[in-house]
């Protein structure tokens, strides 16, 4: 298998993805920088959690092409090269970028390697858009908010919101402009539904 992958457009594919994938990492690491620069502590682990996904679909990648040996490879493929410092600009941005993966390039490369016959890792392919078509849901979700004015605000009085730093949970439309247990600002609170671990009604 691993000849035939060498003198594929699969193996090609790969490393377009595995450069897409380190990037990716790459790109959201800094935007979860600039966010936390900003006290947007939620966006930014937003990021760093999209971040590693993109690593361990990198990692995904890299065993496939480490299977098949060798040389270095010239690949060309079209990345974004804005970096912009306005957070919702930044969500916007990776919501772009995640649709093109979903729809048009893990498709195309899934396709392609099924032709070729590399049924697993067309599966690979596949699946991996479809974990970017929810990546792409959720920046876009949270651009949706911060377009709206919603992000730190409910239409419900009974929204719970909790401290990302200390779990201090504050019920209202809005949370308090700094944590009345820990002072970390606004921007450290997420819906209480939205955060790790938490489920409604728990506590
Ligand atoms: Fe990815
Ligand atoms: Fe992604």
């Amino acid at each position: 298998m691993s000849e035939q992958l060498e003198q594929s457009q699969t193996l090609n594919n790969l490393m377009r993805a595995f450069a897409g994938e380190s990037m990716a990492q790459t790109r959201y690491l800094l935007a979860a920088d600039e966010a936390q620069k900003q006290n947007y502590a939620a966006i930014a682990r937003l990021f760093r959690f999209t971040a590693e996904q993109e690593r361990q679909h990198a990692k995904v990648f890299s065993g496939f092409i480490a299977g098949a040996a060798g040389e270095n490879t010239d690949i060309t493929a079209g990345f974004p090269s804005e970096f912009p410092a306005d957070i919702q600009q930044l969500l916007e941005a990776a919501a772009n970028g995640e649709r093109s993966e979903a729809d048009i390039v893990y498709p195309d490369f899934a396709r392609i390697a099924r032709e070729e016959g590399f049924t697993d890792i067309a599966d690979r392919f596949a699946m991996i858009g479809q974990i970017e078509e929810t990546h792409r849901k959720r920046f876009a979700y949270y651009a949706g908010l911060m377009s709206s004015g919603m992000l730190l605000r409910s239409e419900s009085t009974e929204e719970r919101w909790i401290c990302l730093n200390c779990g201090h949970i504050h019920t209202g439309s809005e949370p308090p402009k700094n944590c009345p247990v820990c002072g970390v600002p606004q921007g450290w609170r997420v819906r209480e539904a939205e955060a790790d671990f938490t489920f409604s009604g728990l506590v």
